[in-house]
């Protein structure tokens, strides 16, 4: 029989500490909705007392997710508690995540606490958290190179103290599957109340090995893998959903485990968290890279074409990807628009929907033929919901050999003011973000630039994604058009409008790295 594995998606927190991947309340939202839709057991909404921001969208994450329990991110001080408690109080399920550090190095270089009062603040939080929520996730940071006898016991007094998860993290990705797995196999022999809890695996990517240390802790007694969707995370990020996932469907002969989740609705989810984040997925990414069913040699061609299964694990359509086809033109109507989207899996309001006819009717004058691709593209641009503080209502340039690039661009303000400006670069780019500047005036620095064409051939979509940085903050921004001036100038007013939105917005960040 198989074993039943549950899925703790760490997106919206651990995923959103990838540099540049913050996202507004609204985005994050869309990504709770998403998750549920996906099947998600727990979904870790943040960590609120990190900021105002943080708080309030665990409150509102709280009020739409309906099946899955929520989690709210601590460290193991009563004040986060109590934040965490608070925001989580509308939630049907809700859960605290708190802990510390279990390793030497943590304890000596970041906690400065012996062994015995780090335990002793540990199972305080835990009784804490108690007051308030029946489920208690207690996280050991640094699992990975702690001590196994001291991890033992901190175990065995947190689960006395009341705490029904046990997260056992690898939080530097230092460690091999074999070494995981023992050390999983080690707790779940050696604590004697371990049948009081759920053991869960929380593994970073550091070495490459995040989704085969989680795998390597389920063969050894482990019920609950933390990840998160595209594996975006802290530095290298974390396991990534879709391939521990999908390992586990397609291999179940071997695993023999099973998830509530809806694979179907993996690409949509990647696809979205992709946009949102600005986190551009890898070509050959397993799973839902754009690479991950192309078969460029002619013998894997032939063999594919014969039977699938000679070359393809798993059918595209498990994991929902749709097969690319040249549906739509200028003559499709609103309906058939629609119709497409649904069958894409987009989930779209009526307002959206009119402005995203209204831009696709633009894109199929200039392009004729409208792929699915470039409807992703088309959605992803209209249904943002960065609040919009300045907005492209014109863009020009001229540019070649042996002439100066120079652009002219007119702005619309949120009162509905239009201001033009222009500005000389060393390229056409540069200079449409010099002349935006001028406008906006906000002091930022450009720190990635990149483009993609959507799909094949020279009236392509093009989809530009850049980061800009103020200070230690890094923005997204993305945007499509088929001139890539237009993208371009888009991508960066995206960006700004993000930055503007956050300055905004009160803030007396915690950094995790205080944990
Ligand atoms: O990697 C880690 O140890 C974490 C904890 C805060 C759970 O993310
Ligand atoms: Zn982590």
């Amino acid at each position: 029989m198989s074993k039943r594995i549950y899925i703790f998606d760490t997106t919206l927190r651990d995923g959103e500490q990838s540099p540049g991947a913050s996202l507004n309340v609204q985005e994050k939202l869309e990504i709770a909705r998403q998750l549920e839709r996906l099947g998600v057991d727990v979904i870790e909404a943040g960590f609120p007392i990190s900021s105002p921001g943080d708080f309030h969208a665990v409150q509102e994450i709280c009020k739409v997710v309906k099946n899955a329990t929520v989690c709210g991110l601590t460290r193991a001080v009563n004040k986060d508690i109590e934040c965490a408690a608070e925001a989580l109080k509308g939630a049907v399920r809700p859960r605290i995540h708190t802990g510390l550090g279990v390793s030497d190095s943590h304890l000596q270089h970041k906690l400065k606490l012996s062994r015995e009062a780090a335990m002793e603040k540990g199972v305080n939080a835990v009784k804490h958290a108690r007051k308030f929520v029946d489920d208690v996730e207690y996280f050991l940071e640094d699992s990975g190179r702690a001590d196994v006898d001291y991890l033992c016991q901190v175990i065995e007094a947190v689960i006395n103290a009341g705490a029904t998860v046990i997260n056992i993290p690898d939080t530097t990705g230092f460690a091999t599957p074999e070494e995981y797995g023992a050390r999983i196999a080690r707790v779940m022999n050696r604590v004697p109340n371990i049948d009081r809890a759920i053991v869960s695996v929380h593994c970073h990517d550091d070495l490459g090995m995040a989704v085969a240390n989680s795998l390597a802790g389920v063969m050894n007694g482990a019920r609950q893998i933390e990840c998160t969707v595209n594996g975006i995370g802290e530095r290298a990020g974390n396991t990534s959903l879709e391939e521990v996932v999908m390992a586990m469907k397609v291999r179940n002969d071997y695993y023999q485990t099973e998830t509530g989740i809806n694979t179907q609705e993996i690409y949509n989810t990647s696809r979205m968290v992709s946009n949102l984040t600005g986190i551009l997925v890898q070509p050959n990414k397993a799973i839902i890279g754009a690479n991950a069913f192309a078969h460029s040699s002619g013998i894997h061609q032939d063999g594919v074409l014969k039977e699938r299964t000679t070359y393809e694990i798993i059918d595209p359509k498990d994991v929902g990807i749709p097969e690319s086809k040249i549906l739509l033109s200028a003559r499709s109507g609103r309906h058939a628009l629609q119709h497409r989207l649904g069958e894409l899996g987009f989930h779209i309001n009526e307002n959206h929907l009119d402005k995203i006819y209204e831009r696709f009717l633009q894109v199929a004058d200039t392009k004729k033929l409208v792929y699915d691709e470039d409807l992703e593209a088309i959605v992803a641009d209209e249904t943002s919901v960065v609040p919009v503080a300045y907005e492209l209502i014109r863009v020009q340039v001229s540019c070649g050999d042996n002439i100066t690039p120079t652009a002219l661009v007119t702005l619309k303000n949120r009162k509905g003011e239009t201001h033009t400006d222009s500005a000389h670069g060393t390229g056409p780019i540069d200079a449409i973000y010099r002349a935006i500047n001028r406008v906006v005036k906000v002091e930022n620095t450009l720190t990635e630039f990149s483009i993609q064409a959507i799909t094949k051939g020279v009236d392509a979509l093009a989809e530009v994604t850049i980061r800009i940085q103020q200070g230690e903050d890094i923005y997204t921004g993305r945007a499509s058009d088929t001139d890539v001036c237009v993208a371009s100038a888009r991508a960066y007013l995206h960006a700004l409008n993000r930055l503007m939105d956050r300055a905004t917005r009160a803030s007396n960040n915690v950094k995790l790295e205080h944990i």
